[in-house]
């Protein structure tokens, strides 16, 4: 089959096509005939160092790499109650660990899939998954109806979930981005929006009962300047917070915490039950061929991506 194998640290010119062995399932696994397959800054930041990709991959070179899927089963593990061959299939694929998207097949946990909604694209589906998984993960069961949610970085992969995610909830949702990006933020939901390189968000809001935090340092610095008594900031880029930060979050009786997103094929059921309903639509910003990965990654790494950048296989 063929696959994107980075062959050894560095930049894009080390992303090469190459002809591989079919990977083998085990009883869990399903054998998924990939068609799409998304990008994350997950994806195109470790390439760059052996101790990131080491963390992420082990010490094994050449890698694959890649979390986000959306295919057709071709094959099922012996354990596999819940999937048939012929099944369409999306998912984020053994996060953290090893996915090994980036290939023509994908040996994936049952259990991290789930059927895609009628009606989508391969390509719809696979967008809908590592960032909308981050946002649902963040959000879920934390802000109620009415709640004053700031996301920042709303037109991105996880803040353009996180904005629809949000107001599927009831709340009032607040977001951050260039202005050239404020008619797609406001028409996938937001109710106000800061233009970051006009306005300063932590002079413009206050009472803000919840942020999506996806940039760390002064962002999540001066995100505690805006929240409510007893607010929330979640963040999926700070790992440690000072005791500055915490003493801050304690005088407000609020709560900081940060994320690692995590497979889960029951999550993904919620994402395709809000596709379904019509609450949740990915915005793809460019599309590319699988012998283009270089360009794709390429493109992410601008880190000014509206939505979703997907790979066709
Ligand atoms: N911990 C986890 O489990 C987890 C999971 C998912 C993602 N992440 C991390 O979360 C971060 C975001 O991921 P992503 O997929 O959403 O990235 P992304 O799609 O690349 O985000 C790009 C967007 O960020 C906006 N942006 C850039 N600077 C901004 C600023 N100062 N204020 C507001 N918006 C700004 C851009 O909007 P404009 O073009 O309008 O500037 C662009 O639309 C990444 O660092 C990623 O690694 C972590």
């Amino acid at each position: 089959m063929k696959a994107i194998l980075l062959m050894k640290a560095g930049g894009v010119e080390n992303l090469q096509l190459s002809e591989v062995d079919k990977p083998s399932i085990q009883n869990d696994e399903v054998l998924v005939a990939t068609q799409a397959i998304s990008l994350n800054p997950a994806d195109v930041k470790p390439k760059y160092s052996d101790q990131m990709l080491n963390m992420f991959f082990g010490p094994n070179r050449p890698l694959i790499l890649g979390w986000d899927i959306a295919g057709v089963v071709e094959e099922v593990g012996s354990a596999v109650k819940h999937f048939r061959p012929g099944d369409r299939v999306f998912g984020m694929i053994n996060f953290p660990g090893v996915g090994k998207a980036y290939a023509e097949f994908v040996a994936a946990p049952a259990a991290h899939l789930a059927k895609m909604p009628e009606g989508t694209s391969f390509e719809a589906a696979a967008a809908t998954t590592l960032a909308a998984l981050t946002a649902l993960q963040i959000l879920e069961g934390r802000i109620k109806k009415g709640d004053r949610v700031l996301v920042q970085g709303g037109s991105g992969g996880v803040g353009h979930f996180g904005i629809q995610i949000a107001k599927a909830m009831g709340a009032y949702v607040i977001t951050t981005s260039s202005g050239k990006n404020r008619d797609f933020v406001m028409s996938i939901g937001a109710d106000e929006h800061i233009d970051y390189q006009t306005q300063a968000f932590e002079e413009e809001l206050s009472n803000v009962d919840f942020v999506l935090d996806i940039f760390g340092g002064k962002v999540l610095e001066n995100s505690i300047k805006v929240l409510a008594e007893g607010g929330t900031i979640f963040s999926t880029a700070a790992r440690d917070f000072s005791a500055d930060i915490q003493s801050q979050i304690r005088r407000l009786n609020g709560t900081i915490s940060s994320i690692l997103v995590e497979s889960s094929g029951e999550d993904m059921n919620t994402l395709k039950g809000m596709m379904e309903a019509g609450t949740l639509k990915p915005h793809i910003y460019k599309t590319f061929p699988l012998a283009q990965m270089a360009e794709a990654h390429t493109e992410v790494e601008k880190g000014r991506t509206v939505g979703k950048i997907v790979v066709t296989v």
